[in-house]
């Protein structure tokens, strides 16, 4: 496996980012850490190994099994496997895995080694880098977490070829607000470029895709390691537009096309308000579109009331006050309350 990446980030702290060559090279890799490991999979991902590792939980799959319960399953199971403090925790999965096992190891015996190797889009470019663990609890989404980035990240891109294109999707979505956040046009470059072997799941395309995407988030990471500056907060860029609307439709949406529309909206309010040009909002638009995301969708008139009110619980206030990401060009993002009619005329069909 070849080092691509290294992130520094609070403390002294840092994760190494691997990309493997074949799944034979990335079990290998593991290989490294002998018996003195514990695996988290899920009933999906656990699909992808010919035979399990002893000692191991495999869990449900699926954002609802993202709970204290399953918390403590991995927690149980790692102590009967006869875990210690030295053990490495070794998460093998989609991001929800990597957020719980990542939670665990925090946890177990204040602190175990950590590996991530995700498998799903979202995970690799998104859920991997950051130190973000958590579990939803009562409701709450990520309401119970830990900051503790995984000193190594294992990427091995033929895990995609099995993930349905509504997952795949999910992260491309992901990565298209990367491509808007870098200060270089490289990556949009790129996604225009490549849309075919991108689609294809082709394997050096789908490499260079995500450690472009990585190399995005980890500029946002190393300003703000705690997301106490603001900076962290760009990340969210078309997010407070895709939550509400996740929230108004029951979460019948599926997170990466309402985060692709979320991004829609705030390229449209950022030309609106005359911060990016008029051919910067339609290249942009252009590449969500052929990328098949509806961004000319428009809510109804009777929905506007539930929007708003889903906005308003948006987590990202400050003061009470909504802030928006938007754009004023390539890898410049800035945070701005907007006026309810004027999110009103980007969102509802007229
Ligand atoms: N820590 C962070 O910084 C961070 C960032 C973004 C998202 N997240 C979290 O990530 C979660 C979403 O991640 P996700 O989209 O990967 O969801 P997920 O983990 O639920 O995976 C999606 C589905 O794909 C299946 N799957 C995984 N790998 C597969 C493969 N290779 N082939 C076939 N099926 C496969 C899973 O079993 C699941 O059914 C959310 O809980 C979110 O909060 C965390």
């Amino acid at each position: 496996m070849e080092k691509r990446l290294s992130v520094n980030l609070q403390g002294g702290r840092h994760s190494d980012v691997y990309f493997s060559s074949s799944f034979d090279d990335l079990l290998k890799k593991t290989e490294e850490w002998g018996d003195n490991v514990f695996w988290v999979f899920d009933e999906n991902s656990a699909k992808l190994l010919f035979s399990l590792p002893e000692k191991r939980i495999v869990l449900e799959s699926g954002e609802i099994h993202k709970n204290i319960s399953s918390l403590e399953a991995i927690i149980s199971s790692a102590l009967e496997s006869g875990a210690a403090r030295d053990t490495r925790f070794i998460a093998f999965g989609g991001g929800v895995i990597l957020d719980m096992c990542a939670l665990a190891s925090s946890l177990y015996m204040r602190g175990a080694r950590l590996t991530l190797i995700p498998t799903t889009l979202l995970s690799m470019v998104d859920a991997t880098l950051g130190g973000k663990s958590a579990i939803d609890y009562k409701g709450g989404k990520n309401l119970v977490g830990t900051f503790y980035p995984a000193d190594e990240i294992l990427i091995e891109v033929s895990t995609l070829s099995t993930l349905p294109d509504k997952e795949f999707r999910c992260g491309m979505g992901e990565v298209i607000k990367h491509a808007f956040l870098s200060s270089s046009t490289e990556l949009f470059g790129f996604l225009e470029a490549n849309k075919d072997a991108i689609e294809k799941r082709d394997r050096s395309t789908l490499e260079t895709l995500v450690l472009m995407s990585l190399e995005v988030k980890k500029e946002f990471l190393e300003k703000d390691p705690l997301e106490t500056k603001g900076i962290r907060s760009f990340l969210n860029l078309g997010h407070t537009f895709a939550h509400a609307l996740e929230s108004m439709e029951g979460y019948s949406v599926s997170h990466g096309e309402a985060v692709a529309w979320g991004l829609g909206r705030a390229i449209e309010a950022s030309s609106g308000l005359g911060l990016v040009s008029q051919s910067f909002s339609t290249s942009s638009l252009n590449l969500l579109r052929s990328y098949g995301y509806d961004v000319d969708y428009r809510i109804g008139k009777d929905q506007w009331e539930a929007f708003l009110q889903a906005m308003r619980k948006d987590k990202k206030k400050s003061n009470g006050v909504v802030n928006f990401v938007l754009l004023k060009g390539f890898g410049e993002p800035l945070l701005m309350p907007l006026e309810d009619d004027f999110v009103s005329s980007l969102t509802v069909s007229p």
